[in-house]
């Protein structure tokens, strides 16, 4: 851990990280007595500590309202879960100052929707993974998850839209997105009053593919299918955005970032350091079509990519590559640029993964609006090239390298930034789903809860 970390969670959970620090310092044989008044003192308050927080936390839950939603018996399993989780994960997360007392009920879909999906283990780690990584982080939230939907700000309705993996090229077909999510609507109003009294206006979903809440890869048929009507009044979180008005973004929205797991970071990191040597000035791996093809009057990439590889194949600072390679994290880290031209999709997942393994940036799709601005510089950290400008790459970098790389560089290896673009199982203080919630509560004012709550005082 840096020390600039450490000093934040001190800081910001005082009561435990001091009490872990103060047990380290007693450890030392020659302060005999000292430790065992300081072993006393300690046990006394943590006890105090985890008795206050259990009352506090621990508000019980009258049983005439939840008799409605859930049986005794899983009432009683929940509040066992709840306490036990409560005492291990909540202290590192409160912060009540950030989000008042924001408030997400997370509706129990049958397994069909979700669930069901994750019997394919790529459905919970592909780029499109953060519907599942969204659900499971808000499922372990204590802090800002309700059982009671008579207290919610938000609904979250967890659809897995991306895992009917293609037989024939593996990649997600999403044609059953529509109906799925038709369907859970159609369960989740007939159910509960939540969705008819709001018309889903404080509902959630996410869409994380190419076009979003368009639900299709090709933009043409994206923009023809059009946003569907019942999810115009809701919340998207989708990695799809653009600085201009477009079909596939006109719906409230939260950008976000693609997912990249956390734990294959964090191994390529243990191999290499963020701050080791990088040997490769320019790297790309992906598909770079030599003669693309004419898809409908639209090309793959805009043709950058072909542009990149005719431009820069042959070249030594340039190390491209056309085929799927699973080490292909090794190579990022060990570069210095990292270039993420357009695909289909204005975004693309090589972002998250350049950030997070220090390589800077290049982005090269015109137009592209990037998530958690108010927390990622992205000026800041990456470089953008303009699409009609790819052709002068080289000399580009070869101009930053001489002037401001190591600028750049000091910004992006941050951690504060590459913390906010990954989703973990279990939120931490200032990640994606946290930047999520952060988008949310600016959003409170969709709450139907709390708009009646201002109407009745
Ligand atoms: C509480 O969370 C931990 C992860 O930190 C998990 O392994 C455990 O199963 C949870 N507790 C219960 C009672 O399910
Ligand atoms: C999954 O996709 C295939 C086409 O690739 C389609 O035939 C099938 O109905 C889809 N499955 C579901 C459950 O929607
Ligand atoms: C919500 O409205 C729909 C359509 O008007 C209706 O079918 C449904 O029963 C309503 N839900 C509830 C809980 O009243
Ligand atoms: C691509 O195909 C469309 C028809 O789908 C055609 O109108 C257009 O001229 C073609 N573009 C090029 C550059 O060949
Ligand atoms: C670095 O220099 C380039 C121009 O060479 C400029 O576009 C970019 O904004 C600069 N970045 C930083 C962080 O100074
Ligand atoms: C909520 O506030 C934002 C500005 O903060 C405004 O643009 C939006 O229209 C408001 N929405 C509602 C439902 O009042």
């Amino acid at each position: 851990m840096m020390a600039s970390e450490l000093q934040k969670l001190t800081k910001k959970n005082r009561g435990f990280y001091v009490k872990m620090r103060i047990l380290h310092k007693g450890r030392q044989p020659e302060k005999g007595l000292f430790f065992k008044y300081y072993q006393w003192i300690l046990w006394f308050s943590l006890t105090l500590y985890f008795l206050t927080s259990f009352f506090i936390t621990n508000k019980p839950i009258p049983l005439s309202k939840t008799h409605v939603f859930g049986s005794r018996f899983s009432l009683a399993s929940r509040v066992l879960f709840e306490s036990v989780n409560k005492t291990s994960q909540q202290p590192k997360l409160k912060n009540p100052v950030t989000f008042k007392d924001l408030k997400i009920y997370i509706y129990d879909l049958p397994s069909e929707y979700n669930e069901n999906w994750l019997s394919n283990k790529r459905c919970s780690n592909h780029l499109f993974a953060s519907e599942v990584a969204i659900h499971r982080a808000l499922l372990n939230s204590y802090d800002f998850r309700t059982f009671d939907p008579n207290e919610a700000d938000f609904f979250f309705v967890p659809v897995y839209v991306s895992c009917n993996f293609s037989t024939v090229n593996g990649f997600p077909d999403i044609g059953h997105a529509r109906s799925l999510l038709f369907s859970a609507i159609q369960l989740v109003s007939s159910n509960y009053p939540f969705w008819n009294r709001s018309q889903g206006s404080d509902h959630v979903f996410v869409a994380s593919h190419d076009y979003g809440a368009c639900f299709h890869a090709m933009e043409d048929r994206a923009v023809d299918n059009g946003i569907p009507e019942f999810l115009k009044n809701s919340i998207i979180l989708q990695t799809f955005g653009v600085n201009y008005k477009h079909p596939c973004q006109d719906v409230e929205n939260v950008l976000i970032p693609p997912y990249i797991s956390p734990e294959s970071i964090k191994k390529t990191l243990e191999k290499a350091p963020l701050t080791g040597n990088r040997d490769i000035m320019v790297f790309f791996r992906g598909k770079m079509e030599v003669h693309p093809k004419n898809v409908s009057g639209k090309f793959y990439s805009k043709r950058v990519r072909t542009e990149i590889w005719r431009r820069y194949k042959g070249d030594k600072r340039f190390y491209l590559q056309r085929h799927r390679f699973a080490g292909y994290q090794s190579e990022i880290v060990r570069s210095v640029f990292c270039l993420c031209p357009l695909g289909w999709a204005p975004w693309s997942p090589r972002l998250v993964e350049s950030v997070a393994l220090g390589c800077v940036p290049v982005i090269i799709a015109d137009g592209i609006r990037l998530p958690f601005r108010s927390v990622v510089n992205w000026a800041e950290i990456s470089l953008t090239v303009a699409e009609r400008d790819v052709g002068r790459l080289g000399h580009i970098l070869e101009h930053v390298a001489a002037t401001n790389l190591s600028a750049i560089q000091k910004n992006l290896w941050d951690p504060t930034v590459k913390r906010a673009l990954l989703f973990n199982d279990h939120m931490q203080e200032g990640d994606a789903t946290w930047q999520v919630l952060t988008s949310l509560y600016n959003k409170l004012n969709r709450s139907y809860r709390r708009r009646s709550r201002v109407w009745n005082q």
